[in-house]
């Protein structure tokens, strides 16, 4: 039996694209390889929205190179992002690579893969099961995908066309596409049915949803949350990420109401600097910002609030940071993605000249992140005593594990008991990430 191996970089939408490409390697009857050693198709799926990722993936295929000297049959699969970044041309740093599949082209994965299958004699024959006969794949993204997973995630939309000035994602992921709306649903149904309690919706911004239902009306995030909350045997729903400019009031309320939907909203703040914020791109000013914080909070007060910032965008000043950390203050955040600005090939940011040294850049950091940990520390430190809903995922060391509703992940001892049961944990100790 020929196996697969996938290695994933960068965030859920790659996830969700490696799960797909999961689906057409089984419905070919090919299985999951232990290690690298033992596969005879390897995936690396990449990521560029900063350099250090996109250099990281690369250096994972530099790292293929005596596994292919072994097995000169070895299929090697560059995709993802930076797949699409780089195009074919990578193929002359890296000989080894069989395959380039950029993510805008991850709907012909199938026919791409299928040709370099037909061209070697080892993945012929596989009788009815050859590559090329996938009438097991509907058309539904991962239908097919054998494994039920507890927590799961379904792509409800594609691309992204905001053109905020650092980054890549709108160039190599292309315009904004919303999945339909029933194809969706029915995505989700089949997930359940397969074992999933928790299902994320996934897209870089999806208060913009806007999908056609069968009877081609269009439909918007609401209705798809509304929707989704009367899926039969689903306890969870999430979704990511938002995007301030789309995160209306009514909006909130509608998640507010909606008891499967998680008191977890991740929220990118980007900049606290409304100056910053205008030369990012990014539509909205602090003060929107805040505002959208304080409805959050009042709508929904025991909901878990995160964000990603960036420091170091161009011509950003120490009193720019200054305002940056009043808004941390002021949101009272439980996780922060902190990033260093990374200019970005052919994005409007790139052009601009002022950057900020990367000691600055590494210093700014370094104050988020020790304002992260102690936030981090008191809000888990206040969970001592309660008792929360978790969500069993898995068993390691000894202890079972899953996630509270707002995201925390949980260690604790029970009886026997199955992944994908909802329990009370009491809290008695409290970590920071
Ligand atoms: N669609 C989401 C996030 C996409 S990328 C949103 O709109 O927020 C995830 C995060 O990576 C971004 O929120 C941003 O903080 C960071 N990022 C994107 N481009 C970057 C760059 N060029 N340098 C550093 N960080 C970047
Ligand atoms: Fe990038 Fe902005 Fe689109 Fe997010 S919303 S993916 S940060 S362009
Ligand atoms: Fe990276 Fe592409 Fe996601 S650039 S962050 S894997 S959309």
């Amino acid at each position: 039996m020929k196996t697969y191996y996938i290695k994933t970089f960068g965030c859920q939408m790659n996830v969700a694209d490696s799960n797909l490409m999961q689906a057409h390697f089984e419905s070919l009857g090919m299985v999951q390889a232990k290690d690298l050693s033992d596969a005879d198709t390897v995936v690396v799926n990449t990521c560029t929205v900063r350099d250090h990722a996109e250099h990281t993936a690369m250096s994972y295929v530099g790292r293929l190179k005596p596994f292919k000297n072994d097995n000169p049959n070895l299929k090697v699969i560059l995709a993802g992002c930076a797949a699409q970044r780089v195009g074919e041309n990578i193929k002359k740093r890296f000989p080894i690579i069989d395959l380039v599949v950029g993510a805008k082209n991850i709907e012909n994965f199938k026919k791409e893969f299928n040709k370099i299958c037909e061209l070697d004699s080892c993945f012929r024959g596989n009788d009815n099961k050859r590559a090329g006969d996938d009438s097991r794949h509907g058309k539904n993204e991962g239908k097919n995908r054998g494994k039920g997973n507890v927590c799961d995630f379904v792509t409800i939309m594609r691309g992204c066309e905001n053109f905020c000035s650092y980054c890549i994602v709108p160039s190599v992921r292309g315009p904004e596409l919303s999945r339909p709306f029933d194809e969706i649903l029915s995505e989700i149904e089949t997930r359940v049915k397969l074992g999933a309690k928790d299902i994320t919706l996934l897209g870089q911004n999806v208060n913009s949803y806007r999908g056609a239902d069968k009877h081609g009306k269009k439909q918007d995030f609401a209705s798809l949350l509304t929707k989704v909350n009367s899926v039969k045997g689903l306890d969870r729903i999430r979704f990511m990420t938002s995007h301030p400019k789309d995160l209306g009031q009514k909006l909130i309320k509608t998640i507010a109401g909606l008891e499967k939907v998680c008191e977890h909203i991740h929220l990118p703040l980007q900049s606290g600097s409304d100056r910053i914020l205008k030369a990012m791109n990014r539509n909205y000013k602090t003060s929107d910002y805040l505002k959208i914080i304080d409805t959050i909070r009042k709508e929904m007060p025991a909901a878990a609030i995160t964000t990603d910032i960036m420091v170091g965008f161009p011509g950003e000043t120490k009193k720019d940071f200054e305002k940056t950390l009043a808004v941390t203050d002021r949101a009272s955040y439980d996780f922060i993605f902190a990033f260093k600005y990374s200019p970005r090939p052919g994005t409007k940011a790139a052009e601009l000249k002022d950057r900020v040294s990367l000691k600055t850049k590494e210093g700014r950091h370094a104050i988020l992140l020790e304002k992260l940990n102690k936030a981090d520390e008191n809000l888990n430190r206040k969970l001592i005593g309660s008792a929360q809903e978790v969500l069993v995922e898995g068993a390691a060391d000894g202890k079972y594990f899953g996630k509270t509703r707002t995201n925390k992940k949980v260690y604790f001892s029970s009886g026997r008991i199955k992944p994908g049961s909802l329990v009370k944990v009491k809290i008695l100790q409290a970590k920071f990430n």
